[in-house]
């Protein structure tokens, strides 16, 4: 048992550090869920799919989920490597965190939105939000 217990130690010693140094592929994961998230809801919102209450109201309180997930992986000197964080994220701290303050703002009135059901004013407020997904990359990500 003791030797069980010690293997399982080590072996979580052994494994951490090596997710904890790769946030690069950790926030670009989150990001990638994302696109997911807010293309499948842009078909509802361009009407090429059919508008679901549910299915939309849920898909708006993932994404609200997910606007809290990726700056936790934006460690200073992780703008090395295959990233398109821009070196500003870490030079202009107060506007990288404002950017990420006004996407949750949004993101949270889009689930709210959503769960009343009100079309027109989900179409509005999920192109609000959009807007704060492109000023972030125009100002802290390369393409
Ligand atoms: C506060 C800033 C910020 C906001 C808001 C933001 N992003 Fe990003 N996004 C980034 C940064 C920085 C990267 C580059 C990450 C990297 O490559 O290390 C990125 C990368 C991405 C990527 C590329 C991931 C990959 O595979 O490399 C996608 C897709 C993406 N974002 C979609 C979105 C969508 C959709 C939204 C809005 C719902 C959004 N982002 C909101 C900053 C932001």
């Amino acid at each position: 048992m003791k030797q069980l217990l010690l293997t399982v130690l080590s072996c979580t010693v052994l494994l951490s550090p090596a997710f904890a140094a790769d946030p690069v592929t950790q926030r670009q994961e989150i990001f990638k869920q994302y696109k997911q998230t807010v293309g499948t809801m842009a078909k509802t919102v361009k009407g090429e799919t059919p508008y679901s209450k549910d299915e939309f109201a849920k898909l708006a309180a993932h994404l609200d989920a997910l606007a809290q997930q990726p700056w936790q992986h934006f460690p200073a000197g992780s703008d090395q490597g295959k990233t398109g964080a821009r070196a500003e994220i870490w030079s202009k701290p107060q506007d990288w965190k404002a950017a990420i303050d006004r996407h949750k703002t949004e993101t949270a009135k889009l689930k709210q939105t959503a769960a009343g059901g009100d079309l027109a004013a989900i179409k509005a407020q999920f192109g609000a939000t959009q807007k704060t997904c492109k000023a972030c990359h125009d100002n802290f990500r390369n393409d």
